[in-house]
């Protein structure tokens, strides 16, 4: 047991990283794309007919690139081949990829949508960065074209439903800040290769989750709904779930024994929800791997029962009055004050934070007499 933890807290260290918005696995390092001196145009360029948008024009075409199929408005770095750069470049058109091209980093233009044409070479495509452009849909033949694609980014855009067909080897799906109101059945049924699925920012409610949403997603690890406007926990969560981002909706009740579901679950957030006591089954979050559980701007005027392997807690915001520490303490205060042998049995607790209840210090004796391993406390 001991030794299998040793791997998992750096790993599950690793993952929270990601949470905090850095991709699990990168490709190698890859050179910056530099800035390319702009041609002067020598002699008045004719106008351009107007556009029924006021968008600015793109970019003008760079020189010529050593690699003969780089389309001119990207960049082809030429110690990095398999990588093309058409970001930031107010592109309202997806260029031709060509066929070498693995890593595809088309961010910060006004696309609006994937013509089939410009992926038809593109079958080694290993991630594709869309985030913050105009798409609406998703056209499914572009999608079944590519069979090795494992991260697909399409952060701010103006998607409404999640994309069909999915690739199976899709690792990463990042769709928060989009519009979407709508989970196809059977979308995600076939990605068990899937890790992260990153739907925050979205408008997504109870009735869009199904009981079979998330089947197949043997996987995943992090389930972000943050920022939707869900009244009740999503159902049939995957298993394997690490990391529960629930953030910014309108919760109100957890299901009695919820998380016991979920063995590995480390990570919860819950934070500006509508959670009270009444919503809250005693020992909801009394189970065995959490280390890390927000529970701040909700309702809450009883510390919930923790394990004590929680390491950070935080319940700021609430409408916390008392506390009492040998009521929340894992472990029988009493018994154990011969603690001096037996360090796997002290709360793991490090991180509390209180503020904004209505409590007023000191903090409690019986709570540092309980939690020897905090290190700070907000009260
Ligand atoms: C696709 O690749 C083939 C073979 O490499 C090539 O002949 C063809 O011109 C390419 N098509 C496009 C649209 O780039
Ligand atoms: C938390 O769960 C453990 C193990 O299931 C149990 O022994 C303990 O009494 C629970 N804590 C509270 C405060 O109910
Ligand atoms: C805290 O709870 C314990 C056990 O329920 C009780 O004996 C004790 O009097 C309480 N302390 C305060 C300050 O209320």
């Amino acid at each position: 047991m001991r030794s299998s933890l040793c791997w998992l807290i750096p790993f599950l260290l690793m993952l929270a990283s990601v949470a905090q918005g850095q991709p699990t696995r990168r490709p190698r390092p890859r050179p910056r794309p530099r800035l390319r001196p702009r041609p002067t145009p020598s002699f008045p360029q004719p106008h351009e007919p107007s556009e029924p948008t006021d968008l600015p024009p793109p970019l003008p075409p760079g020189p010529p690139s050593i690699f003969p199929d780089c389309p001119r408005e990207c960049y082809c770095p030429h110690d990095f081949p398999s990588a093309l750069y058409c970001d930031s470049r107010n592109l309202r058109k997806v260029p031709v990829i060509p066929s070498r091209i693995h890593y595809l980093y088309l961010q910060n233009n006004f696309i609006t949508e994937l013509p089939v044409e410009s992926f038809k070479n593109a079958s080694g495509l290993r991630w594709i960065n869309l985030d913050n452009n105009r798409i609406r849909k998703v056209d499914q033949k572009v999608l079944e074209k590519l069979p090795s694609l494992a991260f697909l980014y399409m952060e701010k855009n103006q998607l409404q439903e999640v994309p069909s067909a999915l690739p199976q080897n899709l690792e990463q799906l990042r769709l928060s800040q989009n519009q979407i109101s709508r989970i196809p059945p059977g979308v995600f049924s076939k990605l068990e290769n899937l890790v992260l699925l990153d739907l925050q920012h979205n408008k997504l409610s109870d009735v869009v989750l199904k009981s079979d949403t998330f089947q197949g997603l043997k996987n995943l690890m992090q389930l972000n709904l943050a920022h939707n406007t869900l009244k009740k926990m999503p159902p049939k969560v995957p298993t394997a779930i690490h990391q529960l981002y629930l953030d910014s909706n309108r919760i109100e009740t957890i299901p009695n024994g919820y998380f016991k579901a979920f063995p590995n679950l480390a990570f919860i957030r819950l934070n500006y929800n509508k959670l009270s006591d009444r919503g809250l089954p005693k020992n909801s979050f009394n189970i065995s791997n959490l280390l890390v559980l927000h529970l701040s701007h909700n309702r809450i005027s009883n510390v919930p029962a923790i394990s004590n392997k929680l390491e950070h807690l935080y319940l700021n915001n609430n409408i916390i009055e008392k506390i009492n520490g040998t009521q929340i303490c894992p472990n029988n205060l009493i018994a154990f004050h011969d603690f001096s042998s037996d360090l796997e049995n002290v709360p793991h607790l490090r991180y509390l934070r209180l503020d904004g209840n209505h409590l007023k210090p000191p903090i409690p004796l019986d709570l540092m007499m309980c939690f020897r391993l905090l290190q700070s406390v907000i009260i």
